[in-house]
């Protein structure tokens, strides 16, 4: 099945279950084939990052008996390996990559390549300077480090569609190899600040505005003396400048990245058997790029799950989970994670024994099909040289090898019960890259963190309904009971459209802080917020507030306080209803509405202008849920443990993880089989870090 009908599939069954039961636990979806499950290989996955070319091929087999004897079962290789595979421009050699795959083959390992873009050789940088990155400041980047290629050159372009091309005709038909990563963590997204970037850059605006006239209206370039009177006159931003301007950018480096990875997707899409897929190995929150277009023409997304310093934060991480899950509302990777320690962070300690276990598990829960530890074993000399890894210098197995093979035993035993299942939620969270990157223009008080605060409205609600998604704006909504967008800053009027029938049809919608602000062009509406959504939540802002302090807040959930940001809101109409009003703070504020909601329609819209503490966000969440009728999706838990969910092919899993420092015991909502101890239960006692993965027909 193709990702898009497989998205289809899952929209209709979603929307079957959601419009038929209401306010019950969803049902469980029939799902086609999921593209991160490969046919024939077991349903999830465990495996780790290898790199041959760092060692001799005596050592390989090795290698691959320890992988094993592990059960680790999948490879990711080649995608630094560009001078190994072509040593001088145009020959190449494939030969020991085909032989590293065989070999892991007989180790029932199947391989999946990268492209090697992230590190271009020493000749062709050398021999083509224009293929080097040039910084903001000018200065052209020297050989020797990682992601120096440019990734606007249309020679840098060139030389990776010739690399991916070969490696696709020797590799594209090869049984052992599953599928495909594009590039590296593309570059963390940097651009090279030279002429032809800043030409590209002035024709893409060009082809979007097509009259200066339109460009210098949308960006109001009559502030400040901006007005361009020619395309060529148009900079690459450095540092503040027009707000337009600067969205633009981030989009053209959208536009940028994702066109070069296109260039390198067609190569291989000419080349290979259509079962091979094609990824890329994302980050997480990072923002360099809109995640959504990115990941559109990718079989599937994967993701870098690394901690750095310090502990898991269970929250924090299942919400990365859920965001990578929600760039294409499908099942994904975790291509890499942390074996024990990095070698980048402030501190590099150790995550405790069970935690990595714990994480491994948790990425299942959130929808990962694979989780693969890097890296196998560290290389003798390079810039990575003491990153945490399975096998030491000397080829034996560290202490944490037996944690990753104890996991990937697990995963081996209980996979089928995974087979065709996925999360599935009835609470939506809007993210949005516009927004995010609008208010880190005009932050207008740097403790204003939108992630945060995603955060912040995320723990609350998942712990009620025990499973969200994190999802565009422009997703389609009506599956959910539940649609929470927490910043919402950039809401152009397509997009209060798309808003406003998901509520005409019954949903219900809450808008946070900074909602319906600016317009697609970065501009300010000319109306007052939420803009296009104020009539029908019959109140508007009528003026928004830094805050140096923390203010008291009293309402429908309780009194506590509100810091950080406060939009002071005025109902229009009767019957909006006012939830939440500031107490005695800056004067402005006094007794003003801080929170507003007004069936609408069908549905209903709540806008909630400040940013709660912790227990009035939790009193907040309890009434969402409650007003939309968002059952919890397995019961209730002792403090520190958390439950995901997984649906399809006629089955329910639970994962439970208990994150906190003493066991828990946990009853369950009746009788269910225990799969890694292979018996019915009740009742679970669960250790720091336990895990344990129930199957409930
Ligand atoms: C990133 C990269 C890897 C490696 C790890 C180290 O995720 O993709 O190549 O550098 O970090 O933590």
């Amino acid at each position: 099945m193709s990702t898009s009908s497989f998205s289809r599939a899952l929209s209709y069954f979603v929307l079957a279950f959601s419009v038929a039961a209401g306010a019950q636990t969803p049902a469980v979806p029939r799902l086609g084939a999921i593209p991160t499950q490969i046919p024939g290989q077991n349903a999830i996955l465990m495996g780790t990052d290898w790199y041959p070319e760092q060692w001799p091929e005596s050592r390989w087999e090795d290698d691959l008996r320890l992988m094993e004897a592990a059960d680790l079962k999948v490879v990711r290789l080649a995608e630094f390996a560009w001078s190994r595979m072509e040593p001088s421009e145009g020959h190449y050699d494939f030969d020991w990559l085909e032989r590293a795959i065989s070999l892991a083959a007989k180790h029932h390992i199947v391989s999946v390549i990268g492209t090697p873009t992230a590190g271009p050789p020493a000749w062709l940088t050398q021999k083509y300077p224009d293929t080097l990155r040039v910084d903001d400041n000018g200065r052209r980047a020297t050989h020797g480090n990682r992601a120096h290629g440019s990734v606007s050159s249309p020679r840098y372009r060139e030389f990776g569609r010739r690399i991916a091309e070969q490696m696709a005709i020797r590799f594209g038909h090869n049984p052992n190899v599953v599928g495909w990563q594009i590039d590296n963590e593309y570059g963390y997204a940097l651009m090279s600040y030279d002429d032809v970037t800043r030409r590209q850059f002035q024709d893409w605006l060009q082809a979007k505005y097509k009259t200066l006239d339109n460009l210098n209206t949308r960006w109001t370039t009559s502030y400040w003396s901006q007005t361009y009177d020619n395309w060529a006159e148009i900079p690459i931003p450095i540092g503040g400048n027009n707000p337009g301007l600067m969205l633009d950018w981030k989009r053209f480096v959208t536009y940028t990245w994702t066109s070069y990875q296109q260039n390198q997707i067609d190569a291989i899409r000419k080349q290979a058997d259509a079962r091979q897929f094609i990824t890329g190995n994302f980050m997480g929150f990072f923002d360099g790029f809109d995640h959504y277009q990115i990941t559109e023409p990718l079989t599937f997304a994967s993701w870098d799950d690394y901690v750095g310093s310090g502990h898991v934060d269970p929250v924090y991480n299942g919400l990365a989970h859920d965001l990578t899950r929600g760039f294409k509302r499908q099942n994904f990777w975790v291509i890499e994670t942390q074996p024990g320690a990095v070698n980048w962070a402030p501190v590099n300690n150790s995550l405790n024994r069970g935690e990595a276990r714990a994480m491994a598990w948790q990425a299942i829960g959130h929808g990962a099909d694979d989780v693969n530890y890097w890296q196998w074993r560290s290389a003798l000399n390079g810039q990575e040289e003491i990153h945490g890894v399975l096998v030491g210098p000397d080829g034996t197995p560290v202490p944490f090898y037996d944690e990753v093979s104890q996991t990937a035993h697990e995963f081996a035993q209980v996979e089928n019960s995974f087979r065709d299942t996925i999360p599935v939620s009835q609470v939506a969270l809007l993210y949005s890259y516009d927004s995010h990157w609008a208010i880190q223009f005009q932050k207008h008080t740097e403790k204003y963190d939108d992630i945060g605060l995603l955060k912040s409205y995320y723990r609350a609600l998942r712990h009620l309904s025990q499973s969200v998604d994190v999802v565009s704006p422009y997703a389609p909504l009506d599956s959910y009971q539940l649609v929470v967008a927490p910043s919402l800053n950039v809401l152009p009027q397509d997009l209060a459209e798309h808003l406003l029938e998901y509520v005409r049809n019954g949903g219900q919608l809450v808008l946070g802080p900074r909602s319906g602000m600016k317009d697609e062009f970065n501009a300010l509406l000319p109306q007052r917020q939420p803009g296009y959504l104020t009539d029908a939540l019959g109140a508007r802002v009528e003026q928004y507030y830094a805050l140096e302090k923390a203010f008291p807040v009293s309402g429908t959930w309780g009194t506590g306080s509100a810091s950080i940001w406060a939009d002071q809101l005025k109902a229009r109409v009767t019957d909006a209803e006012v939830l939440l009003k500031y107490g005695k703070s800056n004067g402005w504020l006094d007794e003003q509405p801080a929170a507003v909601t007004r069936a609408y329609a069908k549905g209903r819209i709540t806008y909630i202008g400040a940013i709660l503490d912790d227990k009035l966000m939790a009193a907040a969440a309890e009434w969402m849920v409650q007003k939309s009728g968002v059952p919890p999706g397995f019961g209730s838990l002792p403090e520190g443990v958390e439950v995901s969910r997984r649906m399809g092919g006629g089955k329910r899993l639970y994962i439970l993880i208990n994150y906190a420092q003493d066991s828990r015991r946990v009853a369950l909502p009746h009788p269910m089989k225990v799969l890694l101890e292979n018996k019915q239960a009740e009742t679970l006692e669960l250790a720091p870090y336990g895990v344990s993965v129930l199957l409930d027909k």
